[in-house]
């Protein structure tokens, strides 16, 4: 039998839930789990199956029959909240028999201490994949209209960072999630393979895709007063500004292997992001 028969039949008959089913990772989780043999739940607010982390009324009917979650917490796994509600969800998740969870977390982020603890107390088989700086922030979300119109605001300093492609995230997620893995009961941090400026990552965009785009560094509080000006809610506001304060740093300044330990290969590099996004005309005026 080949290695990939053995992958699949180990993982067919399995279902798993991904949340943010829609979003930059949860999009390639369910990909990715496809891919391997799994039964995937695409779940989020507006999906085929629907899930709200703000109403507990929507999760059961998500998690019943599902042997493993994908758990990405919105907007952010260090909100504040975010550790009673990962929990009540994982608690849950465990009494209904879905035992296998993974949460996606963020490398350095105090803040996200709460929801992880909340994964690794809920008597589940948890694993938490910390992750650096997406790369596709720069090509999905609320960032991509100021990339498109040719100017990058943002709080980053001169700090580097190593961005991580998600797809690089989705197959660490499978691969972990994989019965067997060795992975039940611990972190994984994984980043990207390059630690880059925010200032080179939008100087590599723009020559990939043959415009001027200009990277513009504001402090933490001009960022959150222009999101309040947005109409974004003062507690959001007020947390964002404390995470891009303390995540941005240089703390995070620094490479983790992760990638490479689960899955034997180097991550992608910002590069090859930056060149197919182009391509694909992601950052068309
Ligand atoms: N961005 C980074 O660089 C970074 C780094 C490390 C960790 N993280 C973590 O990654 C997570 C975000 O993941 P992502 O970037 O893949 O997501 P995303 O691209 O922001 O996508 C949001 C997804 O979540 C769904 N969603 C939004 N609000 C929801 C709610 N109240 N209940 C249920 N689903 C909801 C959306 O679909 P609907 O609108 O249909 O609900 C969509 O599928 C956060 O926990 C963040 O802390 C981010």
């Amino acid at each position: 039998m080949t290695e990939t028969a053995v992958h699949t039949q180990s993982t067919q008959n399995m279902t798993v839930l991904v949340t943010g089913a829609s979003g930059k990772t949860g999009r390639r989780v369910a990909e990715a789990a496809e891919a391997a043999g799994y039964t995937v739940r695409a779940a989020s607010r507006s999906g085929a199956v629907r899930f709200d982390w703000y109403d507990p009324t929507t999760w059961e009917d998500a998690l019943r029959g599902a042997d493993a979650a994908y758990l990405a917490y919105m907007p952010d796994v260090g909100a504040p909240g975010a550790g009673d509600t990962v929990g009540a969800l994982a608690r849950q998740a465990v009494a209904l028999g879905v035992r296998r969870l993974v949460l996606l977390s963020a490398r350095g982020e105090d803040q996200a201490e709460p929801a992880e603890r909340a994964v690794r107390e809920s008597g589940a088989e948890w694993t938490v994949v910390r992750a650096s700086w997406f790369a596709q922030n720069l090509s999905e979300g609320p960032l991509l209209d100021g990339m498109r119109a040719g100017e990058l605001v943002f709080p980053a300093g001169e700090v580097l960072e190593p961005f991580i492609d998600a797809r690089d995230i989705a197959d660490v997620v499978v691969a972990v999630l994989r019965p067997g893995s060795g992975y039940a009961g611990r972190v994984v941090e994984i980043s990207g393979p390059r630690l880059i400026s925010f200032r080179d990552a939008v100087a590599e965009v723009s020559a990939a895709a043959g415009r001027e785009i200009r990277y513009v560094p504001v402090s933490a509080q001009e960022y959150g007063s222009a999101l309040a000006e947005f109409g974004v809610p003062p507690q959001e506001t007020e947390f964002l500004i404390e995470l891009f304060e303390t995540n941005l740093d240089g703390r995070n300044a620094h490479l983790s292997d992760g990638v490479r330990q689960v899955l034997g290969r180097a991550p992608r590099d910002f590069a090859e992001f930056a060149r197919e996004h182009a391509e694909a005309g992601v950052w068309k005026a």
